[in-house]
């Protein structure tokens, strides 16, 4: 039996991290094997491309087409190396963003036309589709004021995408709730402004519904 492919997306400081996390332990719990991973990186090409992507190098700003194209190849080694073999084994894969990302990142963010995303994302995955996607929502400014609380905290300088200014984000926030009127029987809203256990609960609630764990 193949495992089930989950994805958590979302602006700057929606939680997604920690919920993928919690939503790994409640699955395990329920008896599956899990694997969590992320994008960008999860293989070692991966994590290459994350550390391009994350800051400008030799100070040569990243060309909007090269940085689409690098999240794409990060997302196709991802799914041919670590996310197809494990649900072939049956194992239940929950990836902290995917495809949905490029669309509110580089689509809406950027500006890229939307159905050349589609296409590109199309080829990166060859088929391997999320069952679902929890979108967790936030306020962009509770999203930004929780990333600059958290990188504060851990002494983490802020990355290309951190640095952009309100309305880039703001741009994301609307691309994202505008993807999940277009896939709504995939994409299932969250809303993220609450604490992490009320998260926690209702993105149980969310997959229960839609996949029987
Ligand atoms: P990361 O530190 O993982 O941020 P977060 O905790 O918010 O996921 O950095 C990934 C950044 O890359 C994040 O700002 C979103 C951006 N991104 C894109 O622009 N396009 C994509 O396709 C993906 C996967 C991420």
């Amino acid at each position: 039996m193949t495992g089930r492919f989950i994805t958590f997306e979302g602006p700057e400081g929606s939680g997604k991290s920690t919920q993928a996390k919690r939503l790994a332990q409640r699955l395990e719990q329920a008896g599956h094997t899990v694997l969590v991973t992320r994008e960008p990186g999860g293989t070692p090409t991966g994590e290459a491309i994350r550390g391009l992507l994350q800051h400008d190098h030799a100070g040569e700003a990243i060309c909007p087409v090269t940085e689409l194209l690098l999240f794409e190849a990060s997302r196709a080694q991802l799914v041919s190396r670590v996310i197809q073999p494990a649900l072939a084994k049956g194992t239940w894969v929950v990836c902290d963003r995917f495809t949905d990302s490029t669309a509110a990142y580089q689509g809406y963010g950027r500006g890229f036309d939307l159905a050349s995303i589609i296409e590109l994302n199309r080829v990166a995955v060859q088929g391997c589709e999320p069952d679902l996607t929890l979108l967790l929502d936030v306020e962009t400014q509770t999203g930004l004021g929780r990333m600059s609380h958290r990188n504060r905290q851990t002494n983490v300088a802020s990355d290309r995408f951190e640095r952009e200014a309100v309305e880039f984000h703001e741009r994301i926030r609307a691309g994202y709730l505008q993807l999940a009127r277009r896939w709504p029987g995939r994409i299932k809203i969250v809303n993220g402004m609450r604490d992490e256990q009320s998260v926690e609960a209702d993105v149980w609630k969310v997959v229960s519904d839609a996949l029987t764990p």
